[in-house]
């Protein structure tokens, strides 16, 4: 608590309901079946996992259905307590923390797998927390990743690279490897509206952009994935806080 920057921090209550309405409509199953296989080489039932801003729970509820991890060892961290609100609802057996991404509050070198999905990343907290050995899944947008809508809702659209490891490198990590993957899904009106207010597209589309997107019935978007996987070396322990 004593490190929060603002009074509600992280996605309010409208976006988390509406990520929660969007991810439960199963149009993101694919990437949950990427994350999974990203996964499957380093899961077990004792495996401790932070998901580190978990959102509303989807993947990691995902993740418990697919891959041999105990939910008692799993936690999912975030820092807005709308999101940790829904993820209780979602599954009760895992435990839920609102907190930062900056300090989870786990004891140094605890995790074996640290997953950050489309979240703040903060390297010196994450490569404190995981145990020697331990993984860091990082899942980020591709250039790629929702063009289509992208180039309805921007006058001019911002061309991405890749994501890049450096930072998590510089922070003792070593990488494992990097994939790359595209998806393509159809988007109704409903799943328009849900996708512009769980993004920051929404605060920084144009009006003209979001009554463009608002007119559409349906849309083709490409999902553009990223997953690289950093390992702690063996020898490399937790350091200063607990
Ligand atoms: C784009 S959403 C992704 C949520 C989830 N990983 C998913 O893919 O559905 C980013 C999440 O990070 C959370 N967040 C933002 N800043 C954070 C921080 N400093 N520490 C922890 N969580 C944070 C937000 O509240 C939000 O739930």
């Amino acid at each position: 608590m004593q490190h929060k920057r603002s009074r509600a921090p992280g996605d309010s209550k409208e976006m988390v309901a509406a990520r929660h309405a969007f991810l439960s409509s199963g149009l993101y199953a694919p990437v949950a079946g990427f994350v999974t296989q990203a996964l499957t080489p380093v899961s077990h039932p004792q495996a401790v996992l932070l998901d580190a801003g978990c959102g509303e729970g989807y993947y990691l509820d995902q993740l418990l259905g697919a891959l041999p991890l105990a939910p008692e060892h799993c936690y999912g961290l975030d820092i807005s307590k709308w999101a940790i609100q829904r993820a209780a609802r979602r599954r009760c057996d895992v435990n839920w923390l609102v907190s930062t991404n900056r300090q989870p509050p786990l004891a140094p070198g605890s995790a074996d797998i640290l997953l950050c999905m489309f979240g703040f990343q903060s390297y010196p907290g994450f490569s404190d927390v995981l145990g020697p050995g331990g993984h860091l899944v990082l899942v980020e947008a591709g250039p790629d990743h929702l063009r289509e809508l992208r180039e309805i809702i921007y006058p001019q659209v911002k061309e991405k690279s890749l994501p890049r490891s450096d930072a998590a490198q510089a922070a003792g990590l070593r990488l494992v490897s990097s994939e790359r993957k595209q998806y393509h899904i159809a988007l109704n009106t409903k799943h328009l509206a849900q996708l512009l207010v769980m993004t920051p597209h929404l605060y920084r589309a144009t009006a003209e952009g979001k009554a463009a997107a608002a007119a559409l019935d349906h849309l083709d978007v490409t999902l553009d994935i990223c997953i690289q996987i950093l390992e702690k070396p063996t020898g490399q322990a937790g350091s200063s806080f607990c």
